[in-house]
């Protein structure tokens, strides 16, 4: 007997990757590389793929924040005030903002991952 051969395999594979984005779809999620609105404080509006770091969302759009790190959380230099969205905030970002900073929506830029609409305050 023979085996279900390359075609079949590929097959399989379209349709198992087509069940796994319905059942994305129906659980209510954004697909996974649509494009995010982020609003400047400056007024200008950029799209961003969600699940990147505002520091390399905003860095493909030729908006760049300070790092000396490369985005792993140790330099601080990333910071941004994000006014609207961002989720919350994480243990890494706690150890390098005050807590005046993050009253006041101050972030790493590196650690804030794009998921949904967000309205960022770049200017320092
Ligand atoms: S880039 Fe260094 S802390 Fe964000």
């Amino acid at each position: 007997m023979e085996g279900i051969g390359i075609k079949g395999m590929i097959l399989f594979g379209m349709l198992l990757a087509a069940v796994a984005m319905l059942v994305w779809g129906l659980m209510g999620r954004k697909p996974f590389f649509s494009k995010v609105k982020i609003k400047i404080k400056d007024n200008r509006i950029v799209s961003i793929n969600r699940g990147k770091s505002l520091l390399i969302g905003l860095a493909e759009q030729k908006i760049y924040l300070p790092s000396s790190c490369g985005g792993g959380g140790s330099c601080g230099k990333c910071k941004c005030r994000v006014t609207k969205g961002g989720g919350s905030i994480r243990v890494i970002e706690k150890s390098m903002l005050t807590d005046e900073e993050i009253s006041r929506g101050w972030r790493l830029g590196c650690q804030v991952k794009v998921k949904g609409k967000m309205e960022v305050d770049i200017a320092r």
